[in-house]
């Protein structure tokens, strides 16, 4: 099989190295990628957000799986470019991506297929933002209506704060807060047959103790061992094939990775939000414990077959990432930084780049890279990961010391 992988962040490079290590995959192609990717595929330049350059370059390299890491692409149509030459794409039409792309589409899916999530109002202007925040009361929670890279949402009890986020977006989704530990849940679907993979936790806010702004994530790991064993059932049942069962309904079926993000509340598991794609950096963890082949259950997505793929199965233990982040980020990263230390097995490259004068490697983007590892609990994956991290240097880096620590000390409930 050869493959063509559209992305260039850590979620691709661990993409990257699942589907390499594939025996199924002869050749991966990987656009337009990064140094760590670049490792183990051929690298080609391209408009990830371009259909029919992505399309055409699936064409060129003679694919016959491409797989869709980022939102943007899917969004602008990428996969529906890429299907319309007859190629198998693992990654949800532009119609089925608006569950991601549009925070109201995704709660209007929801509504109709009778799905647990916040109660929330979509408001346009600012008396209607002051109406829904004084109903639902603080903390208040302002998401970006369209695509913002997990930074359109601002939870705050600040209520000037609140009301500037709304004026600054436009159009913005005003939602109840939801209390409770956070979940993400990806489930590789056809659109009918769906697959979960392993719940993991993500971090989302860039300060140790959840503080200060969100970010895209900091770190995840996986498994949970504080999760209700019914967890993914239930998720399964009531959110999952309801949802999927409501896009085929309307003639737009989602094919690809359904990321349910999900707080578990004290009236039970209620989405917070949907996305099409794998999660970053939660992926980093849940595929370094795949045992499956990911070619061959990623193409299966692709081309319908997923009621004959064979049960997924898992390495024991757990695994930990812990993205180590550029000076400024998430506000302004800095970038150019020479990053040493980052050529061990488990440094996931994110954003980072070679330098044009000398090759070194340099940081180009907000996360940098994410030190993976895996153990026979959470413990012990937690240090080998923080043992990684230590092995990096990174000027002005910054990157979260209690990744998985709450969940090792057994401090995280579900409220009940
Ligand atoms: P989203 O992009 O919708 O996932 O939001 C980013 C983050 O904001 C989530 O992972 C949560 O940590 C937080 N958040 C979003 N919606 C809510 C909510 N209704 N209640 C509490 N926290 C939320
Ligand atoms: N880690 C959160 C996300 O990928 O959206």
């Amino acid at each position: 099989m050869r493959v063509l992988l559209v992305g260039s962040g850590g979620r691709e490079h661990a993409l990257a190295l699942g589907l390499a290590a594939d025996p199924v995959v002869e050749h991966l192609v990987a656009a337009p990628g990064n140094p760590g990717i670049g490792a183990i595929a051929e690298l080609r330049e391209v408009v990830t957000t371009d259909p029919a350059a992505v399309a055409g370059l699936a064409v060129e390299t003679a694919a016959d799986l491409v797989v869709i890491g980022p939102e943007a692409p899917l969004v602008a149509g990428v996969a529906d470019a890429v299907r319309a030459k007859g190629i198998a794409c693992f990654g949800p039409s532009a119609a089925a991506a608006r569950i991601e792309g549009s925070k109201s589409f995704a709660k209007e899916v929801m509504a109709a297929a009778g799905v647990p999530t916040a109660r929330a109002y979509t408001c346009t202007d600012a008396d209607q933002t002051a109406r829904a925040l004084d109903e639902f009361g603080p903390p208040y929670v302002v998401k970006d209506d369209g695509l913002a890279a997990g930074k359109g949402v601002v939870v705050t009890e600040d209520r000037a704060a609140a009301l500037a986020h709304a004026a600054a977006c436009g159009r913005v989704v005003v939602e109840e807060y939801l209390s409770g530990p956070e979940v993400s849940l990806f489930v590789v679907t056809d659109g009918q047959t769906a697959l979960p993979l392993l719940p993991a936790q993500d971090f989302k806010r860039v300060g140790e103790g959840d503080v200060g702004p969100n970010t895209g994530g900091m770190g995840a790991y996986a498994p949970l061992p504080w999760a209700p064993p019914n967890l993914v059932d239930e998720v399964m049942t009531r959110v999952v094939h309801p949802t999927l069962a409501e896009l085929r309904r309307r003639d737009t079926p989602f094919v690809g990775l359904l990321y349910v993000g999900l707080a578990l509340t004290a009236a039970g598991p209620k989405v917070v939000e949907f996305n099409a794609r794998f999660g970053d950096p939660e992926t980093q963890a849940v595929l370094a414990l795949l045992e499956t082949p990911l070619a061959g259950l990623l193409h299966a997505a692709a081309t319908g077959t997923l009621a004959g793929h064979p049960p997924l199965r898992w390495r024991p233990g757990a695994a930990v990432t812990v993205v180590v982040a550029a000076a400024g980020y998430p506000a302004a990263a800095r970038t150019g930084d020479v990053i040493t230390g980052a050529d061990r097995p488990g440094i996931i490259h994110a954003g980072t780049a070679r330098r044009a004068s000398d090759g070194a490697l340099v940081s180009a983007g907000g996360r940098v890279v994410c030190a993976t590892a895996v153990g026979p609990d959470l413990a012990a994956a937690r240090d080998a990961a923080y043992e990684l991290v230590d092995g990096i240097t990174l000027d002005g880096s910054q990157h979260r010391r209690d990744i998985a620590l709450a969940a090792v000390r057994g401090q995280v409930t579900v409220p009940n």
